[in-house]
């Protein structure tokens, strides 16, 4: 039975949005209420802001594909805003189409799948590397600062050319740079000029020596003659890359080793099919997606959305977590199947702003996941899974501590 909600119409009282998880993997209960019977649903925002939260997997299609829901709406001053501090850089993420396509086809020229390919034997070394490492140390070892953390981080270092050493200092701006709530926005914003500065000033080096890296192929874009990629597109790419290229993998990685060892079926399913590794790490990326929402987006003119006329310039949140979850979409919604087939997830987006780095995250999740189990065939969870920590108030998130044992 679907938990009764209120359907918040006009007149009623809009849930208060983010919804708190039951645990570390489980989704708030509220997004299946909602799906049934408010699909498109008002809710209050961290930021005080109100906002229609989409739940249902067409409806969270067609935001994220339809221009009528922009992105660059968002950043006009005085828009309605997820958390505290206003967002409005001019990055891929923030831009519509015309602007978008002509920034993201140049990224694209350099963002290949051959360069994405090339990384894969780094990938593995890299992962080779932390394990053993791992083994070394001797259980219970902390799974996030052991692999889930570094490997993505090194990779979207050396991808885009960012040295590894400052890795703390960007991690610490990217996360208060995610965060949704809970930190004064003196000190978010304070985070988003650091980022900018660091970024510049990474910049100023490799148009003095280039590189082999994407950042240095992009400077060289921006520095031809066409010039194409102004000065500010360019600093804001290399941070929405930087953030998002850790931020979302590190919590993937975390939270799909969990679910497996949470679910010993499963778990014994991909042990027994090394080839099948792909298949699963798509399950888990539906299941537990490192994020419950897509970006807000603010609508251009009035559109109806099922039974709903959200009016122009309204602010919508299309949850990718609970598309996922539409048994509209996929039979036995709710459960994990990591033999699933055909498994058309949105948890990379869909649309304008499909994620650019998909390719990169899933050579980092087949091989990292696929390789732990394979060298740790007695691998455990160290603590009850009730006691794992997921913090909220961030855009992407995850277990921030995962104990394991062997
Ligand atoms: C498991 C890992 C990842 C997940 C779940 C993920 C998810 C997403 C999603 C949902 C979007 C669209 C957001 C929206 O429309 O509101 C997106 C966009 C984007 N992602 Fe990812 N991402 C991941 C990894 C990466 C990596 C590794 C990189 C970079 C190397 C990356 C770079 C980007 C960029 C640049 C965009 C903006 C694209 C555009 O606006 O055209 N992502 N990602």
């Amino acid at each position: 039975m679907t938990e009764q909600l209120d359907v918040p119409a006009e007149g009623t009282v809009p849930l208060d949005y983010p919804f708190t998880r039951p645990s570390a993997l489980e989704l708030c209960p509220h997004y299946a209420a909602l799906r049934e019977n408010a699909p498109t649903s008002r809710v209050r925002m961290p930021s005080g802001d109100l906002a229609y939260l989409v739940t249902r997997y067409e409806d969270v299609r067609t935001v994220l594909s339809d221009t009528r829901f922009s992105r660059e709406a968002t950043t006009a001053p005085g828009a309605p805003r997820l958390g505290p501090a206003p967002q409005n850089f001019r990055s891929l993420l923030n831009m519509d189409p015309p602007e978008h396509s002509r920034v993201r086809k140049l990224v694209s020229r350099e963002f290949t799948a051959r360069r994405v390919s090339a990384l894969r034997p780094r990938i593995q070394e890299q992962t080779d590397l932390l394990l053993d490492a791992m083994e070394r140390q001797g259980p219970p070892v902390d799974l996030v600062p052991a692999l889930a953390f570094p490997l993505p981080v090194t990779m979207i270092c050396e991808l885009l050319g960012v040295p590894f050493e400052d890795r703390e200092r960007f991690a610490a701006w990217s996360e208060a740079f995610l965060s949704t709530g809970g930190r004064p926005v003196e000190e978010i914003l304070a985070s988003q000029a650091a980022l900018r500065d660091y970024l510049g000033m990474l910049v100023a080096g490799k148009r003095a020596h280039p590189g082999e890296d994407l950042l240095s192929a992009l400077v060289a874009i921006h520095d031809a003659d066409d010039g194409r990629l102004d000065e500010e597109e360019l600093i804001h790419l290399g941070i929405s890359l930087l953030v998002a290229g850790h931020e979302t993998t590190v919590n993937q990685i975390s939270n799909s080793v969990l679910a497996l060892l949470t679910h010993p079926g499963q778990l014994a399913e991909v042990r027994g099919h090394p080839d099948r590794i792909g298949r699963a790490t798509e399950e888990l990326l539906r299941m537990y997606p490192p994020g419950d929402e897509a970006l807000l987006r603010i609508t251009l003119e009035d559109v109806r959305l099922g039974d709903t006329v959200i009016p122009a310039g309204s602010a919508v949140l299309p949850s990718l977590g609970s598309a996922n979850r539409d048994a509209g979409e996929f039979g036995d919604a709710d459960v994990l199947d990591v033999t699933r087939e055909g498994n058309p997830h949105l948890t990379f987006g869909q649309g304008t702003h499909y994620c650019l780095g998909s390719g990169l995250a899933r050579a980092e999740l087949q091989i990292s996941i696929g390789t732990l189990l394979h060298r740790f065939p007695n691998l455990r969870l160290a603590v009850p899974y009730e006691e794992l920590p997921r913090p909220a108030g961030r855009l992407v998130h995850g277990v921030t501590s995962l104990p394991v044992a062997w």
